[in-house]
């Protein structure tokens, strides 16, 4: 069977992972999750839960102790991030997502380097979405703002056609006006047929867009439901909404 064939529901099954960056110190401790197709799905939870290292691990960019990541029924877990992209996984980390030296249209192309004849297809899928990136292609990554610079990774990662879009914080860092920008293209990202999984600080915006969510606490699922079940439930606010409960 090739991913392609793969007709089952999950897309992305991540099972007990454990995983860290020093040996014998693990920072998530059985982490399992799971996006669906078509899903839109957050993630949230305090700062150093482990949010950005499951992404990394997903990714194959933090070693995996024990437990697994499937992808469209196939188990990579521990593969290099160049074979997961080529198997349909597509990450954008929170910092340094660009190429600053580089053209909007010579980054595009990085993110195709393993398939450039598909280039003038993908780049048409990408600029729908993100329409001033075709206008603006010929512009340096690094002259543009925060909140293009996250179009422009986002766009890369697309490139590759994923199945599913790994996005760390793409709201960070971004006025409010740009913040919503940003959530409303994740959705289109999301309804134009990719699965996505998102870490978010902004876990109220996070929960009111997503299919489902996950509250990572100390490198464990503690929480999911979707996110208006998570939106209302005491534990979740209290320990990690904050004053949401009066906004809802
Ligand atoms: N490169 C690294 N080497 C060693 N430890 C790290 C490294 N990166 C992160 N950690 C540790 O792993 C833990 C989880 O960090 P992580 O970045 O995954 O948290 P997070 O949930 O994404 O937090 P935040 O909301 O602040 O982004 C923290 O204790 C952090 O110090
Ligand atoms: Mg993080």
């Amino acid at each position: 069977m090739t991913a392609q064939d793969f007709e089952g529901d999950a897309v992305v099954t991540v099972t007990d992972l454990v995983a860290g960056y020093l040996p014998g110190v693990n920072i998530l401790n059985g982490c399992s999750i799971e996006a669906r197709r078509g899903e839109l799905i957050g993630i949230i939870g305090p700062n150093g839960a482990g949010k950005s290292t499951l992404l990394k691990a997903m990714f194959g960019l933090v070693k995996v102790h024990s437990g697994t990541v499937t992808v469209r029924g196939q188990d990579l877990t521990g593969l290099k991030a160049n074979k997961l992209v080529s198997r349909g996984v597509g990450f954008v980390p929170q910092t340094n997502n660009v190429f600053p030296s580089l053209t909007i249209e010579e980054n595009l192309q990085m993110g195709m380097y393993q398939r450039p004849k598909r280039f003038r297809e993908r780049f048409e899928f990408v600029t729908d979405l993100f329409p001033e990136l075709a206008k603006r292609r010929a512009q340096r990554a690094g002259s543009l703002s925060g909140g293009e610079r996250q179009m422009v990774a986002m766009g890369r990662a697309l490139m590759m056609e994923p199945a599913v879009l790994l996005l760390d914080e793409p709201s960070a860092g971004l006025s409010p006006v740009k913040q919503d920008e940003t959530f409303l293209r994740v959705h289109e990202i999301n309804r134009a047929g990719v699965s996505v999984i998102m870490v978010e600080q902004n876990a109220r915006r996070c929960l009111q867009i997503c299919d489902r969510a996950y509250v990572l606490d100390q490198g464990r699922d503690a929480y999911t439901g979707t996110g208006r079940e998570l939106m209302k439930d005491p534990k979740v606010i209290q320990l990690y909404l904050g004053t949401l409960a009066d906004a809802v």
